[in-house]
């Protein structure tokens, strides 16, 4: 079971703390939203989760961490100055404007009037004014995807750490992108964070490649509690695929909204590398810099036995980070029916993704004895670096269990009379939601058990 609509996620977001509107105070911004308290744990833990098996479980990945403000001619080079567009068209009755792919029967979605223009191409790249002066001249682009910083900082990070053919650079991190029409909560917005990693492979090597990285982020999404039945892999229709793409398959989920794209992993081949070595080369014969070798082969990588130069293909597996997210929030959903008629709602999420990993709850609140004991428990589990660990004194322990279960904290730990007395305590399984009385010397290893 998974949420029954979109508006059942929103609502839960907005009640409990992990996403809200941008400026709402103000009236919002369209396609913008803040993570709040929760929010940030769990997508945290989703880019955590990324980090662990892209980079730190494998030995052939290196990260970075690249700026946001990017050179103009990365990505007029990269091609995304021309041809980086969605189809625009305007409603010539009501003034609107429409992606004219996401409408239906070419009427308005506003007044449904068919008095609309001709679609035509609108850049979706943010533009900024870069230093004091604002003459068009000197600007930047917002990112519209991390991967052109890779390549542009391929040269730099095989020098620095000589690698060989196929290795990766994974980032995580912001792109902007100025959708015509943002919508479907976090799933289009116009800022949003994007997990990347660019595969380098020999060239001839790319499809077995390919094929290897599609099956292994399936798989990792499954680990993260997405059903294999909620995806399904798709072929880009040639049509369909990016300038940059030989082949792109995308996983797409079932959304509240609809079957639509999760990640994409895409087969850019030598295109990126290949356009900046040569307008690299152009750059430097016009500021006069002095040829070398090194400047003919500026984004290659060189074979230390046979010494030969290749521009490699790149294979890039790319998932969007707030929809991810609303993936796993979906999966997660449940409305139970408890056996007293009440309803509970709870989120069965994986424990490494949940915003608080346990609440030690002292059955009495501001009960001294209670809450000093909770709070040395608490300070215990907290040391162990497993993710947040919440003291919970609100005193009202039905309440407690209630939110707790909505917002996925997999375990409730109580101190009642009996823990002063003997030392033992309740804890209480999310899913399940039976109890069972450990000693407190147990808990520490059972918590950490959890995360097996
Ligand atoms: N570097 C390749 C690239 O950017 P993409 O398919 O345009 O490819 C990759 O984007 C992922 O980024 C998508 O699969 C999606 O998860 C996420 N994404 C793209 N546009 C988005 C938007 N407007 N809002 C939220 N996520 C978005």
């Amino acid at each position: 079971m998974t949420a029954s609509s979109m508006e059942d996620l929103v609502s839960l977001c907005k009640r409990r703390g992990f996403i809200y509107q941008t400026n709402e105070l103000y009236g919002g911004l369209q396609g913008l939203y803040d993570y709040g308290p929760l929010g940030v744990e769990l997508k945290n833990n989703l880019k955590d989760a990324w980090w662990s098996s892209m980079v730190y479980e494998r030995d052939d990945v290196e990260g970075l961490d690249s700026s946001i403000l990017t050179h103009p001619n990365v990505l007029k080079y990269s091609g995304h100055e021309e041809t980086f567009t969605d189809p625009l068209v305007d409603c010539k009755d009501c003034k609107s404007r429409w992606r004219s792919d996401h409408i239906e029967d070419q009427k308005c979605p506003s007044c449904e009037s068919s008095n609309l223009t001709e679609p035509r191409p609108f850049n979706l790249m943010f533009k900024t004014n870069v230093g004091p002066v604002d003459d068009g001249t000197s600007f930047a682009y917002l990112r519209p995807e991390t991967a052109q910083q890779i390549f542009t900082n391929f040269k730099n990070v095989i020098d620095s750490t000589s690698r060989v053919l196929p290795f990766g650079i994974a980032q995580i991190g912001k792109a902007f992108r100025n959708e015509i029409t943002p919508r479907n909560f976090i799933f289009r917005v116009r800022e949003f964070e994007q997990m990347e990693l660019e595969f380098f492979v020999e060239p001839g090597e790319d499809e077995h490649w390919h094929d290897k990285w599609v099956q292994k982020r399936v798989d990792w999404w499954v680990d993260q509690g997405v059903e294999k039945e909620s995806m399904e892999m798709i072929d880009v229709p040639k049509d369909d695929l990016s300038h940059y793409s030989k082949k792109t398959v995308d996983i797409m989920y079932k959304f509240p909204h609809g079957v639509e794209e999760l990640e994409g992993i895409a087969n850019r081949t030598d295109f990126d590398i290949g356009s900046h070595t040569r307008h690299q080369k152009e750059y430097d014969i016009k500021s006069n810099v002095k040829e070398n070798n090194d400047s003919v082969t500026k984004l290659a990588i060189q074979n230390k036995i046979t010494n030969k130069w290749t521009i490699p293909y790149v294979i890039e597996p790319s998932a969007g980070v707030d929809r991810g997210v609303l993936a796993i929030l979906n999966e997660a959903y449940r409305v139970e029916k408890l056996e007293n008629g009440k309803e509970r709602t709870v989120l069965t999420l994986k424990p490494h993704l949940s915003p608080i990993k346990a609440a030690v709850i002292p059955l009495k609140r501001n009960n001294e004895e209670l809450v000093s004991k909770a709070l040395e428990l608490k300070k215990s589990l907290q040391k162990l670096k497993l993710g947040r660990v919440l003291l919970d004194n609100s005193g009202n322990i039905g309440k407690s269990y209630r939110r707790h279960d909505e917002i996925g904290t997999p375990m409730c730990i109580t101190i009642d009379f009996q823990s002063l007395e003997d030392d033992t305590v309740t804890i209480r399984d999310r899913d399940t939601m039976e109890q069972e009385r450990l000693s407190i010397s147990e808990v520490s290893n059972y918590f950490q058990n959890s995360f097996l």
